[in-house]
């Protein structure tokens, strides 16, 4: 009962402090939010017209004046197909703040000093009216930015591959089936698409070039990580059918990969007063848990013994 009256506190309080926002926000942000949240997306098609049809093309195609100078061409905003699973908060990222926000090109500027958050929102609310497929809001879905996220040697954006171009997950991790690690893909697979991908104007992939040329693998550093007196492997789990993002979280929404993983001292504390908080990915218990699920109501065989997974 009084979890409720607490919860009916905190969505009045939300509530509040929406109107206050909306109160404080400047009547033109107020109309260009209005127009957006009635799916009228003229403002939006001015601002593309003025600042973004001279790259992007008059219809989108990516075929505007000034696309002919660019090695890495303006992106092509009709592909429903690459656009559609890029969520909006991507979008957002890259327009105010240029390719390079998430590794893309230079190509692409920022428009932070031109376009305010509200006429961001607008421009992005038109551009999804140009996606062939339709773009359908419930199956972009928002990014994630995972606690923990290591600053990698080089900025590989997994919304752009796994999340926009759909490679699979397991064309780059390709031991995963057959072995106890998944693995990553070695300097050579990444060069079979950037010898020519992004090769000349994007930094981020010139460092792959880089990698390449003094023959030395790229040291990515290791996120999921069991101590080393445990014992697991890739293979079963991966060919029983579980979804790689059941053990990993949304990988193709993350900008960044990281894990909040293992055991936690606040969790141990909610022990001790007897609550039961689910296990961190990572944890024992949580292996321990699925497991015993998996068996009992998926007819599986995974192993509960100490000795299989402490050797
Ligand atoms: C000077 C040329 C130029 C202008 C002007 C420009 N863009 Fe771009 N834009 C690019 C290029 C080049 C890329 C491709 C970057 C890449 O793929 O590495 C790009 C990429 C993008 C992307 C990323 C899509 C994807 O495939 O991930 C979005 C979104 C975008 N532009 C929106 C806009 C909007 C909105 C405007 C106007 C406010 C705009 N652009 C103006 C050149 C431009
Ligand atoms: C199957 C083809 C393919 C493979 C393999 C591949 N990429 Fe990409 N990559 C792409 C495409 C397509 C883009 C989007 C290019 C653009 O729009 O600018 C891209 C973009 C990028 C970018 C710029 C955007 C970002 O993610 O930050 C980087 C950096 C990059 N790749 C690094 C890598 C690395 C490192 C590897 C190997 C571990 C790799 N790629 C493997 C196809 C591939
Ligand atoms: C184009 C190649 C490519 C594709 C496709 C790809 N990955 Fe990755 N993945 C990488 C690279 C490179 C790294 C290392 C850099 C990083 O952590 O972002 C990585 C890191 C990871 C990690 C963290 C590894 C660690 O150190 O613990 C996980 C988990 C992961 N990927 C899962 C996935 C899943 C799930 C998918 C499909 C949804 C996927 N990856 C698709 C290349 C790829
Ligand atoms: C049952 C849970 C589970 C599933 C399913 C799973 N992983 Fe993992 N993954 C883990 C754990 C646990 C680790 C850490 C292992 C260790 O430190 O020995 C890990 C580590 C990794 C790593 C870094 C070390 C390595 O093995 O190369 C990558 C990359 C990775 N996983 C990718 C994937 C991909 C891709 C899939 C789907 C094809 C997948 N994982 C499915 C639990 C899982
Ligand atoms: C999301 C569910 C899930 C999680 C989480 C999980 N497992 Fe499993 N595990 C399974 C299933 C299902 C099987 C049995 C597959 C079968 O019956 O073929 C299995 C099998 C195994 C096996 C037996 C491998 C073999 O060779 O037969 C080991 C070892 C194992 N898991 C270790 C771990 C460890 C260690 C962790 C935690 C770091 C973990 N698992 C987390 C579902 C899970
Ligand atoms: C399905 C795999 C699995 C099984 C079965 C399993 N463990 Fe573990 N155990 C783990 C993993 C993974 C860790 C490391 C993560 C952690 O500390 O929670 C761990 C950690 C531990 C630790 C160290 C805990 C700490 O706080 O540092 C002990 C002790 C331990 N296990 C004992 C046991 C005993 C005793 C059994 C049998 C009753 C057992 N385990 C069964 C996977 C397993």
């Amino acid at each position: 009962m009084r979890g409720r009256v607490f919860l009916l506190g905190v969505v009045a309080a939300v509530a509040a402090l929406g109107s206050l926002v909306w109160i404080a926000l400047t009547p033109a942000a107020r109309a260009a939010r209005a127009s957006a949240a009635n799916g009228d997306v003229k403002p939006g098609r001015e601002i593309y017209v003025r600042h973004c049809a001279t790259c992007h093309g008059e219809t989108g195609r990516g075929d505007g004046a000034s696309a002919a100078s660019f090695a890495t061409k303006p992106s092509d905003l009709t592909d429903g197909r690459l656009m559609n699973g890029l969520p909006d908060e991507f979008l957002h990222n890259v327009i105010m703040h240029g390719g390079p926000a998430e590794g893309l090109s230079p190509g692409m500027p920022p428009w932070s000093a031109y376009l305010s958050d509200a006429d961001t929102r607008e421009v992005i609310q038109y551009i999804r009216t140009l996606a062939t497929p339709p773009f359908r809001p419930e199956v972009s879905g928002k990014l994630v930015v995972p606690r923990r996220a290591p600053r990698q040697p080089i900025f590989f954006n997994h919304v752009i591959h796994a999340g926009s171009f759909q490679i699979p997950c397991q064309y780059c991790h390709a031991d995963a089936r057959r072995s106890e690690y998944a693995g990553l893909p070695s300097v050579e697979r990444c060069l079979g698409c950037h010898k020519i991908i992004g090769a000349q104007d994007n930094p981020e992939i010139a460092k792959i070039h880089d990698y390449a040329k003094r023959a030395q693998p790229i040291p990515w550093i290791r996120i999921f990580k069991l101590p080393e007196f445990t014992y697991f492997t890739h293979a079963p789990h991966v060919r029983f059918g579980l979804a790689c993002q059941t053990c990993h979280g949304p990988i193709e929404r993350m900008p960044v990969v990281g894990g909040d993983t293992g055991p936690r001292l606040s969790d141990d504390l909610l022990r001790l007063v007897g609550l039961r908080p689910a296990p961190r990915p990572l944890s024992m218990g949580w292996c321990v848990e699925c497991h015993r699920e998996q068996n009992a109501t998926r007819g599986a065989q995974a192993p509960l013994e100490c000795v299989t997974c402490h050797h």
